[in-house]
């Protein structure tokens, strides 16, 4: 576990919840038990979604969708999460208008 690379996924992902929500909206962070000493982060927000078409890019390096984006969040999140943490990082689901869950799946001991 490298808690400070961990730490700055959480944040990003929390960044790019607020990004996509403009003045107001809500960001949930829920921890889940899954089967097979799996556990999951969601972190859901509010916001303006992603279109369907779009969500295979958004781990990609240079995508955003922002004028001051480097689109290196999600890219640079999905190595530290795969690389040091043995885990994964997708998105859960995105709705236009509703809001996005991003997960990230971990082992447990
Ligand atoms: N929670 C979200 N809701 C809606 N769109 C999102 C969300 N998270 C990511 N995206 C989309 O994915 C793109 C890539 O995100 P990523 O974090 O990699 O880059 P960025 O936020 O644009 O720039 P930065 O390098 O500063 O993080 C965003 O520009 C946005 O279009
Ligand atoms: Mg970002």
């Amino acid at each position: 576990m490298h808690a400070p690379l961990f730490e700055w996924v959480i944040e990003n992902l929390c960044k790019n919840a607020v990004d996509a929500m403009g003045s107001s909206g809500t960001i949930a962070i829920k921890i889940l038990r899954g089967s097979d000493h799996k556990v999951f982060i969601d972190i859901s927000d509010t916001g303006k979604g992603i279109p369907k078409a779009l969500i295979a890019n958004v781990f990609r390096p240079g995508f955003t969708t922002k004028k001051r984006g480097w689109g290196l969040g999600l890219a640079l999140a999905k190595r530290i999460i795969e690389m040091y943490h043995e885990g994964k990082i997708y998105v859960k689901s995105s709705d236009e208008n509703q809001g996005t869950t991003f997960r990230v799946e971990l082992k447990s001991a």
